[in-house]
């Protein structure tokens, strides 16, 4: 089926979380026609979801001590080695002025009674840093300020509009989208710029703290336009959802880490320390290394139970006016924090790989660019540090629309008159239910060879060939590539480091995995390693 609407824009920007609307704000004050599509509601997506806050080294509001470089020195740490240092350190030291912008742009942060900036503390943090709102409802804050900013109809957002493909020029350049209207008729959105904001990919595992709309399209829409995706395999898991019953589906209520970040601790059904002796940081250490720890504890059944643990935040005196969010979510399930301990599991997050992107969103594909979590700028290695998404997707989103307004000036962009027709296109589609089961049993923290053959196996049994002509179809297309991306790159990783957990290969091998992996698609569409790209300080 060809295209029957068209419009067009100096830049489309694809998604309407932190980094898509940060970035069309940005390219609408340098002059941009800008228009924003996404597939669901513009609140619809993971931002308004986070937790915990901003992580930001503010001048004026910083403990004695903490610097803009201590900050850096911990993502690096939590990123377990894979970080890009220039990336890290580009994000973190643009983090105050992002922070400031997104200030005037009408967002409000908690504040003590002398006037400063509230600061908690997260797992991998070495100082109080991460700022936030609401109590816990850090996102929802974030989101709401840039769609008000949004809301005075100078900047076009068209909902439940699907993006399925890119268009392109005969040499590849990317020049537009091809997008599904709300009653699934075709579009062709010509624009010399396409910006992917559309978020990770949480919806591959069967229990996440992502909603629903977190299927991984941007991966899947760049890897079919030639750009490149790497350290796919490292999906954060967070290590405290609420846990709600054995074989929780969809999206779980987050239990912020900020909780642990003010004293609550994890202990099993016989009331022992979970993080006792197995980090200096016990209860605070990475993300990566408590969900690990959590979910070696489980397979041991203390008390019986081998399905979750708890958090135990009885001590906590402040619970319902601090962690408001998460209060509301333990009464709902009929647990009061002020006496219950709060059962707890580790769920699927967060991608700390993506689209290969710089710090300024551009991707390897002239005309193609990427912010927020369906990028891989580097800045999080194998691992990443708590509350540094957010702030990711102010600095790049603000950079990657610098970037769009810079190139478009140098005429580096193509006309999107160029643009071979475009049709929907066929391509592989598992069936969802299969697949999260697949990932969740045998890609998730704990993997083997033989578990991750499974999962290649499963997805060829019940992977179909299909026209991308629904918004369903876009998704199971989008969630069987990047399931197939993932696997492809955790069975080559024969190590266990950050996100990625192997039971064969327990051990993190400097000498041969000190490098990031990237995949690619082949002419035919499969995912396949591609060429190794070194990371700083690799030998
Ligand atoms: C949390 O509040 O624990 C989640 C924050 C994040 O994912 O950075």
């Amino acid at each position: 089926m060809r295209p029957r609407w068209e419009a067009r824009a100096d830049l489309v920007v694809v998604g309407t979380g932190v980094a898509g609307l940060t970035a069309a704000l940005r390219a609408h004050e340098l002059g941009l026609r800008v228009l924003v599509v996404t597939k669901a509601s513009g609140p619809d997506g993971n931002t308004r979801w986070a937790q915990g806050g901003v992580a930001v080294v503010l001048p004026g509001e910083h403990d004695e001590g903490d610097t803009v470089g201590a900050h850096i020195g911990d993502t690096l740490v939590a990123g377990a080695g894979l970080c890009d240092e220039d990336a890290v350190t580009a994000v973190i030291s643009g983090g105050p002025a992002a922070v400031e912008r997104l200030r005037e742009r009408g967002a409000v942060f908690d504040a003590k009674p002398d006037g400063h900036l509230a600061r908690t503390r997260e797992g991998g943090h070495t100082a109080f840093r991460v700022v936030h709102s609401g109590g816990d409802a850090t996102g929802a804050e974030v989101e709401r300020a840039l769609l008000a900013a949004t809301a005075d109809g100078r900047l076009p957002v068209l909902e439940q509009h699907v993006a399925v493909d890119a268009l392109r020029t005969p040499l590849g350049v990317v020049c537009g989208l091809l997008v599904l209207d709300g009653n699934g008729v075709p579009g062709a959105i010509g624009a010399p710029a396409v910006l992917l904001a559309s978020g990770g990919l949480g919806q591959l595992y069967q229990a996440t703290s992502n909603p629903e709309v977190a299927t991984g399209d941007g991966l899947a829409l760049a890897m079919r336009a030639g750009a490149m995706a790497a350290d796919v395999e490292f999906v954060q898991f967070h290590p405290t959802v609420l846990y709600t019953g054995r074989g929780a589906r969809g999206r779980c209520p987050l239990v912020t880490e900020a909780v642990r970040g003010e004293g609550a601790v994890l202990v099993d059904a016989t009331g022992a320390r979970v993080m006792k002796g197995v980090h200096p940081l016990e209860d605070l250490a990475p993300r990566d290394v408590v969900a690990a720890a959590i979910t070696r504890h489980m397979a041991t059944e203390p008390g019986g139970i081998d399905d979750h643990v708890f958090l135990d935040a009885t001590k906590l005196d402040r619970m319902a006016t601090r962690f408001p969010t998460v209060h509301a979510a333990c009464l709902a399930a009929g647990i009061d924090p002020a006496r219950d301990p709060i059962p707890v599991a580790p769920a699927a997050h967060f991608a700390c790989g993506g689209v290969m992107a710089d710090v300024d969103g551009r991707t390897a594909i002239t005309g193609l660019y990427a912010a927020g979590e369906v990028a891989r700028t580097g800045l999080h290695g194998a691992n990443r540090l708590a509350s540094n998404s957010l702030l990711e997707g102010l600095v790049v989103g603000t950079r990657a629309a610098e970037a769009v307004a810079a190139d478009l000036a140098l005429g580096l962009l193509a006309d999107p008159k160029t643009a071979l027709e475009p049709v929907l296109p066929i391509a592989p589609v598992a069936d969802r239910d299969s697949l999260q089961r697949v990932m969740s049993r045998y890609a998730a923290i704990g993997r083997d060879a033989e578990g991750l053959a499974v999962v290649g196996s499963v997805l060829d049994l019940s992977t179909v060939d299909r026209v991308l002509d629904t918004r369903r179809l876009v998704e199971d297309a989008a969630l069987t590539l990047a399931a197939r991306a993932l696997i492809a790159a955790a069975a080559e990783r024969t190590e266990s480091r950050g996100c990625h957990v192997r039971t064969d290969f327990t051990v993190r091998d400097e000498v041969r995995w000190h490098r990031t992996q990237a995949v690619r698609l082949t002419p035919t569409g499969q995912p396949v390693l591609a060429d190794p790209v070194m990371v700083w300080g690799a030998a």
